[in-house]
């Protein structure tokens, strides 16, 4: 967690100066260190203010359903199977989002840049274009939800309201990771002339000359930026918003952090499993299938590979994405008993959502990784971790799986089944929802920050970069405001 940063940075600068253990390090160096005590308070505040800013989230977590609540009650009778005690927060209560009506050029008009890419006709009604099916369409489905009139999606932690005045967040729907990919794997220069990084620019200038995104310096939005390239151009403009992303293999403490923002996970690819609990039909030990060559952290795909290939109960196979091989994926997934989860060129792989679906425990070697929902989700419970370096002594991952009995991974794969539809973002109570349960408890947060924001802060440029908590470096704010 990145908010540690200022802690454990005082704590290395106290044991450093190595004080007599039994008095109080702090003061005892005082004399001698002056800026160290002084950078250590500092530091203490900001760790202090991180933790209001949880406890106040946790705090304001929904009351239980009250029943006297009308309002609610009635509304909830129109929604098909869902009853009240399903759907514990109180209409008022829920944190009320506005989605921008963005120029179509950020939204359907990069899913028809797409498809002329690829040879399709221009249509003349771009809203009836699909959005084509890839990891991380979750942007697809967060923009579809909001589309929906509120009388739709009564079952959801967040109100949809379409006067801005009445927001507590704005979400801002721009399509940022389909639009990296509308030219990828063409060649330069053959494609249509779209740029993504125009597209980019173009989305910073329109956003941050909004009325609202100005009013509190961007803190109350909501963007979202799943591939963790997504705009990579202008994040440093946008960085104040609550960011949807994959992971922050790509974000430096200052853009992104667990505090501020939210982990996603990727949308999933393959066929869910739809069997029995058990290692009957799971006749391979462990199964990976995907490019054995990545950059940057995934360069230990092609070690594992080394290791494993001669294993004679372990699938490892190099493949690329295509519809072909998400099949042969599924089938893989579905017969093995462990389904290995190194990392890509960032900590994260849509693999590990595959995984959980297929009911197939997932081996983690990818020490950053950071997991979606961790808050209500103990992936202990499901998933074996392997330190990189230990995963890469010859021998150590296939005798520690063949050991595990085979009630422990019966007991993972019940523990995976229950919290399969926090990955499916098809499902009515899924990830959509969960997403946006999440982003409500930001709201404490961002209050507190746009507060904080208006007043005189004294920030030191020297300090540690403590996330979120001091994005704004300038220096003093003095207002009469
Ligand atoms: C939806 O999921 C949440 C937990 O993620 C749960 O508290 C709630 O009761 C569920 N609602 C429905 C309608 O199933
Ligand atoms: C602190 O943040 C600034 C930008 O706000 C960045 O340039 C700098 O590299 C960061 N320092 C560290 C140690 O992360
Ligand atoms: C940072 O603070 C300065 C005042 O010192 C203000 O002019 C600027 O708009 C702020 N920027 C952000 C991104 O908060």
């Amino acid at each position: 967690m990145k908010t540690r940063k200022p802690t454990t940075s005082a704590a290395r600068g106290s044991s450093s100066s190595s004080p007599p253990s039994q008095t109080l390090p702090l003061f005892s160096n005082m004399p001698r260190k002056s800026s160290l005590f002084k950078h250590t308070l500092i530091a203490t505040v900001f760790f202090l203010l991180a933790i209001y800013a949880f406890f106040s989230t946790f705090f304001h977590t929904p009351l239980p359903p009250s029943d006297s609540n009308s309002d609610s009650s009635s509304f909830l009778l129109d929604l098909g199977g869902v009853s009240s005690q399903e759907n514990p927060i109180p209409f008022p209560e829920r944190v009320k989002v506005f989605m921008y009506d963005l120029p179509h050029k950020f939204t359907y008009g990069i899913i028809q840049q797409h498809s002329l890419a690829r040879g399709g006709s221009p249509v003349p009604e771009i809203t009836t274009l699909n959005y084509p099916g890839h990891q991380h369409m979750h942007e697809w489905f967060l923009f579809s939800d909001l589309a929906r009139p509120q009388s739709d999606r009564l079952g959801s932690p967040v109100v949809k309201v379409t006067d801005p005045e009445e927001a507590d967040l704005f979400y801002v729907p721009a399509f940022s990771s389909l639009s990296l990919i509308v030219n990828a794997g063409r060649p330069p220069g053959s494609a249509s002339g779209y740029s993504d990084e125009e597209m980019q620019e173009q989305l910073a200038e329109w956003l941050t000359g909004q009325e609202y995104w100005k009013r509190n310096n961007g803190w109350d939005h909501v963007i979202i930026a799943g591939d963790p390239n997504a705009l990579y151009r202008v994040v440093d403009r946008v960085k104040s918003a609550v960011l949807l992303v994959s992971d922050f293999g790509r974000l430096r403490p200052d853009q992104g952090s667990l505090v501020k923002d939210v982990v996603i996970p990727y949308s999933h690819r393959i066929s869910t499993y739809t069997g029995d609990f058990g290692v009957k039909d799971r006749t391979t030990l462990l199964f990976f299938m995907g490019n054995r060559y990545r950059k940057e952290g995934g360069k230990i795909r092609d070690l594992l590979f080394q290791i494993l290939e001669n294993e004679e109960d372990v699938v490892i196979k190099h493949g690329t994405q295509s519809r072909e091989n998400r099949r042969a994926a599924s089938r893989g997934m579905h017969t093995s008993k462990f389904c290995l989860n190194p990392a890509g060129d960032t900590p994260s792989a849509c693999r590990l959502f595959d995984s959980i679906v297929s009911l197939c425990v997932p081996v983690i070697v990818s020490d950053s990784i950071e997991l979606p929902f961790e808050d209500i989700i103990d992936y202990k419970k499901f998933s074996v971790f392997v330190e990189t370096t230990t995963a890469l002594k010859p021998g150590y991952l296939v005798s520690l799986l063949r050991k595990v009995p085979e009630q422990k991974i019966i007991e993972y794969q019940k523990a995976m089944k229950e919290v399969k539809r926090y990955y499916d973002y098809t499902h009515p109570n899924g990830t959509v929802n969960e997403i946006w349960r999440q982003v409500s408890q930001k709201l404490p947060l961002i209050k507190l920050m746009i507060n904080r924001d208006k007043r005189l802060v004294k920030r030191e440029l020297s300090e540690p970069n403590c996330s979120c908590l001091c994005s704004n470096q300038t220096g003093i704010i003095d207002s009469l405001g």
